[in-house]
């Protein structure tokens, strides 16, 4: 199993006001892709590299490149957009891929609306991009379909966690590493994240 919190001092400080209550809609989507922008390089990280000769105006050196072509970005709708507007900056050549689900406010059941995957995930791997993994439910069924897919080499990147949604997910795929902005104490009776930051795509989209 493998759960880590990005350990980035940059990364807590953009976390104080993406929490507030009082940061508005606009404000919040540019955070988040700040967020996304750090949490994408933390994951790539260790990416296998090679070399290839580049010609600097005065002489010709081996300098390290990415070995493999990037992993497709997948976004969880809606909220996942927001990370990868921030994704999209930091790895502009990677494919994008969409899957939308929505929770049931009662159940807290998720259910699916859209796939969009496009071709390659079988040999690029996908980062899953979704802000709140909170009873883990959406976060399970999204990898389900990713792996239904034919996508074996996933990493899940979120803004927040609460341990009832690592501990489901971990069970459920526990091949799949989680990196998470901030690890949070509990859920309420609703199923929301303490302290969390409310409903990440009313803040991102100024819904209710
Ligand atoms: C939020 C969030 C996750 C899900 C997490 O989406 O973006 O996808 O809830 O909850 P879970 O871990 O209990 O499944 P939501 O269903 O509210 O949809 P939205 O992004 O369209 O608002
Ligand atoms: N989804 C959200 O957007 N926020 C939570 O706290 C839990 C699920």
């Amino acid at each position: 199993m493998s759960f880590s919190v990005c350990d980035h001092a940059l990364l807590r400080h953009r976390m104080a006001s993406l929490r507030d209550r009082a940061t508005p809609s606009n404000a919040f989507r540019e955070i988040l892709a700040e967020i996304g922008a750090i949490l994408v390089t933390e994951a790539l990280r260790a990416q296998p590299e090679t070399t290839r000769p580049v010609a600097t105006p005065l002489e010709i050196m081996e300098h390290p490149v990415l070995a493999c072509p990037p992993p497709v970005l997948v976004a969880v709708l809606r909220a996942g957009l927001g990370l990868l507007e921030g994704a999209r900056r930091v790895l502009p050549e990677a494919p994008i891929g969409h899957i939308g689900l929505v929770r049931d406010e009662t159940t807290l059941k998720p259910s699916g609306y859209l796939q969009r995957l496009p071709p390659g995930l079988e040999t690029r791997g996908a980062l899953l991009l979704d802000p709140m993994l909170a009873t883990g439910g959406s976060a399970v069924a999204a990898i389900d379909q990713l792996k239904s897919a034919g996508c074996a080499r996933i990493q899940f990147l979120c803004v927040v966690a609460a341990p009832e949604g690592v501990a489901r997910l971990v069970a459920a795929h526990p091949d799949v590493p989680i990196l998470a902005a901030a690890l949070d104490r509990e859920l309420d009776a609703r199923g929301y994240i303490l302290p969390g930051l409310g409903d990440a795509g009313d803040r991102c989209f100024g819904t209710e």
